[in-house]
């Protein structure tokens, strides 16, 4: 099977980015061709460089608005001509014009079980909710932050005296599982957004999102 060109934006660490360089070095039909990050320390760099990957830096702070960050985002990303663009950990809020460019070929992985805790701090969030349930999802990029139709959700337990990290770390072992299977259903032709707005996967479209639970039983 030929492979999805992708670019990958990163702000941070780059776990999930190593989770997809990881499968990609082993069976996931996907090329990242560029890892672009706005923060010029982020470590996620590091490891695109230790896998042989392009990486760029376009930091924000250079930029007198978001609308003109945006658009060299674009540009830049755009030399690549990547087939999807995977937003991981890549803590910018982005203009709709933007978005719009990239309807239906970029994914976000945000961890919650959305559309519960959008935004930032969401461990602590559920901590305080009392929640017994949290987790991480996988969704398309449209205007709507961190409100784009849902692909895949895992789901952990919250547990007795979680701290916040404890709950991070239950949570990012499952992003790890579910960003690369989201790309691997794209890459595949399995995965779409449609034009009503709707994720098609397998030739219908989801009801509710995919648990990561059903998918391996
Ligand atoms: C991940 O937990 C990801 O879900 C989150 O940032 C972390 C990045 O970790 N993303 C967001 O909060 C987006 N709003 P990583 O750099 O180790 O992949």
């Amino acid at each position: 099977m030929s492979r999805l060109p992708v670019v990958v934006l990163i702000s941070g660490g780059g776990t999930n980015l190593q989770a997809i360089l990881d499968e990609a070095k082993a069976d996931l039909p996907v090329e990242i061709r560029a890892v672009i990050s706005n923060q010029p320390n982020a470590y996620g760099l590091q490891r695109a460089q230790q896998a042989g990957v392009a990486t760029a830096v376009l930091d924000h702070r250079e930029f007198d608005s978001r609308e003109q960050f945006d658009q060299a985002l674009a540009d830049l990303i755009d030399q690549y001509q990547p087939g999807l663009v995977l937003l991981a950990g890549f803590m910018r809020i982005l203009t709709p014009e933007f978005v719009r460019h990239y309807r239906g070929r970029m994914l976000n992985i945000h961890p919650s079980l959305l559309p519960k805790f959008q935004g930032l701090h969401t461990h602590q969030r559920a901590l305080e909710a009392s929640e017994k349930e949290h987790g991480a999802s996988i969704h398309f990029v449209t205007e709507e932050l961190d409100g784009g139709p849902l692909i895949l959700q895992a789901r952990v337990p919250v547990l007795p005296g979680d701290s916040a990290e404890e709950l991070a770390a239950r949570v990012l072992e499952k992003e790890h599982q579910i960003y690369p299977l989201a790309v691997r259903w794209f890459a595949e032709g399995r995965l779409a957004l449609n034009d009503a707005g709707q994720v098609v996967l397998d030739g219908k479209p989801l009801s509710a999102p995919m648990d990561l639970a059903q998918v391996d039983s």
